[in-house]
Order: C-alpha cells, then structure tokens, then sequence
C-alpha cells in the first residue's frame, strides 16, 4: 500500500468512529432520562409510591411534591389520630374561632395541598359535602375531660394479604363513605404504607375485593 493510500484508510476509519459517536451521544440524550442509569425494580417501586410520576400525570405545580423536610404521613399517626380504625380523627392543629364558627375547613381539606403554616400537606376529606366538621372531629386539647376506662380499641386491619403472590391484596376495611379511593391512597398526603403505585387506574374495584375480618369482635378481659 502507498503512503497516500494508508492515510486515507485512517481517514475514512476515524470518520466513522466520530459518527458513532456523534449517534451514541444523540441517542442517549433523545432517551430522554438524561443518561440517568437505569432503576432496579425496588428502586422504581419506591419511585412510583413517591407518587412522582402520578402528579406529573395530573399535572399538579411542582409545589404539590412534597417538599423537603415535610414529615410524610405514617400508619402509625394515622391510627393515633382514632380511636379505632375507621372512627372520625381527632384534629391535631389549632382552630381559631373564626374558623371554628364558619367551619370552611374545606378551604384545606377538600383539594389538598400544602400547608405552609402546618408544614405539612392537608389530608383529602373523603366526604366533602358533610360541612358540619365539628360534629365529628373533636377539636384538639380536652383530653382532661375523659376518665380512665377499660376501652381496647378494635384489632387494626392486616394489610398485605394476596391470595397469591403479585395479586392484588383484598381490601381490608368497610367501603362506607370510603368510595373516593384516591382521597387516601394518592397523593402527597396519602399515608405513606398504603400509598398505591397505580393512582391512574381509575377503577380500583375491578381487581381490589373487599375482606374484612369475618371475627365478631369480643372485648378481651380486663388488664
Ligand atoms: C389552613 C389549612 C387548614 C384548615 C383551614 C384546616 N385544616 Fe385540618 N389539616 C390541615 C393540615 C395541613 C393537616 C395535616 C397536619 C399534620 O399532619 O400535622 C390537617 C389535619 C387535619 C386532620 C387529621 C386528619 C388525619 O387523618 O390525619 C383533621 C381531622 C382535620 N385537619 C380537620 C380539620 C377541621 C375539622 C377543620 C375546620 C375546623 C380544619 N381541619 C381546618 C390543614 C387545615
Ligand atoms: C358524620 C361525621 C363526620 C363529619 C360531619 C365529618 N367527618 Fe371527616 N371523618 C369522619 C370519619 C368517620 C372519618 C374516618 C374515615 C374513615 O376512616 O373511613 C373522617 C375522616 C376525615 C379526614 C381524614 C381522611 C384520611 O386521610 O383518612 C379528614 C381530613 C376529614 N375527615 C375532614 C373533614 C372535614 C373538613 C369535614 C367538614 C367539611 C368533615 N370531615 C366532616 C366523620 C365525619
Ligand atoms: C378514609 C381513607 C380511605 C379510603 C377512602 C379508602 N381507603 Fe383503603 N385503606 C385505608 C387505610 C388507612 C388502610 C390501612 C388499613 C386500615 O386501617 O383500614 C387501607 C388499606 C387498603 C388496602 C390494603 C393494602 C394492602 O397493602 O394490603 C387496599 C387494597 C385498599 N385500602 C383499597 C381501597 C379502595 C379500592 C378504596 C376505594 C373503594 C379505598 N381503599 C378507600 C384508607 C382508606
Ligand atoms: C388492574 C388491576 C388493579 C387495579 C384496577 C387497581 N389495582 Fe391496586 N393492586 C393491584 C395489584 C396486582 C397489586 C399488588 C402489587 C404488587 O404486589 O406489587 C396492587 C396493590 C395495591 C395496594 C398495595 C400497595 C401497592 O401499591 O403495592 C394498594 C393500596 C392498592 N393496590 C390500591 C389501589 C387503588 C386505590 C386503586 C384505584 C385507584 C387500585 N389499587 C387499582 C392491582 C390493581
């Protein structure tokens, strides 16, 4: 081979190796996840409980993610809040009297959102039009008003009870004034253990059944 001939055969490999190139950096920006490596499955599952991509869905502001430092909602607070699973939670922030005489609670309550002065987000009432709030839940403080009792609260509902694995676990509570699922189960002040990884699918009783406990509760004998 001449000289000429061998610089051109190196001209022509370099040309193709910059193509390459130029297409590897295009199509990894086109993929659109920024290079981001992919998710391993507990890593996307714990993603989509973040309720991220749901409200990018719904097209919420970005002020509907929950900001940083919110303290997101447990299963505990939630049951510390009632009496038993399913009764009317006790308020835990202050009313002022202004608020406790109009009781337009659903300024908060009915949409959600975010709470500056609570730092926290606002739960969704799962009955909006029952406007006499305070007929139920119990304004904070009070508690000196109560005696003691030998009152034991209902046994708490099991979660995570598929027939088979991968199957949807059964609904574990009563389906009275609890037909607006998404009130609780999404968004950013969903409790955090049964926040569902698929808000979009609209009808969740197509595959969700109810089984409550078939048990006739019995108060066990005093402590
Ligand atoms: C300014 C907005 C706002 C108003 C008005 C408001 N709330 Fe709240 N409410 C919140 C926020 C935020 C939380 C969550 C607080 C937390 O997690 O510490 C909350 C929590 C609650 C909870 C606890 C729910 C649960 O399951 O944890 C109840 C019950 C409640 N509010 C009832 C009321 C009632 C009744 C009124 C009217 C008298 C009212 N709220 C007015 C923002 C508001
Ligand atoms: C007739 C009684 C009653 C009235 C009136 C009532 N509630 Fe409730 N509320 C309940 C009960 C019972 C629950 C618990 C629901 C459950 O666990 O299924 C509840 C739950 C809630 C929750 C918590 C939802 C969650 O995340 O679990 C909020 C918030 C709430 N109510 C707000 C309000 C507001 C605001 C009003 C007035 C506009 C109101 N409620 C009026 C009985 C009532
Ligand atoms: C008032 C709030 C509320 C509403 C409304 C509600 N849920 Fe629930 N759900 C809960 C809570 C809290 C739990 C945890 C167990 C308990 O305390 O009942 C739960 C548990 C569940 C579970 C069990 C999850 C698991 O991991 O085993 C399923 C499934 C479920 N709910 C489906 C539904 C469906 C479907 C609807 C609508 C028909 C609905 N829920 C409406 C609060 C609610
Ligand atoms: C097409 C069937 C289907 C529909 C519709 C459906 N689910 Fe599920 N759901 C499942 C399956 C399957 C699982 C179990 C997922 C797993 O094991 O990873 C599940 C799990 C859950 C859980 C346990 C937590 C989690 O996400 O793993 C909750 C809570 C729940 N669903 C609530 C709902 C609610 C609320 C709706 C309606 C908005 C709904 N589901 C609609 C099939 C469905």
């Amino acid at each position: 081979m001449s000289a000429p001939s061998r610089y051109r055969v190196a001209r022509i490999i370099g040309a193709v190796i910059g193509l390459a190139a130029v297409v590897w950096i295009v199509g990894e920006t086109l993929r659109g996840d920024g290079g981001r490596p992919s998710q391993s499955p507990k890593e996307q599952l714990a993603r989509a409980k973040s309720g991220e991509d749901y409200h990018r869905r719904v097209g919420l502001a970005p002020g509907m993610q929950p900001a940083v430092g919110t303290q997101v909602r447990t299963l505990q607070a939630y049951y510390a809040l009632r009496a038993y699973a399913g009764a009317p939670p006790s308020i835990p922030h202050e009313v002022d009297a202004e608020m406790g005489r109009t009781q337009d609670c659903n300024i908060c309550h009915e949409r959600g959102g975010f709470v500056k002065r609570f730092n926290a987000y606002a739960p969704v009432t799962p009955h909006p039009t029952y406007e006499n709030c305070l007929q139920c839940h119990a304004l904070p403080g009070g508690a000196e008003s109560f005696v003691a009792n030998d009152w034991q609260s209902v046994r708490l509902p099991i979660l995570g009870r598929p027939a088979l694995p991968g199957n949807p676990p059964p609904i574990p509570h009563t389906l009275q004034l609890r037909t607006d699922c998404l009130s609780c189960h999404a968004g950013p002040a969903a409790v955090a253990e049964v926040r569902t990884s698929h808000p979009e699918r609209l009808n969740c009783r197509q595959c969700h059944v109810p089984r409550m406990t078939d048990d006739v509760f019995v108060r066990t004998a005093q402590r």
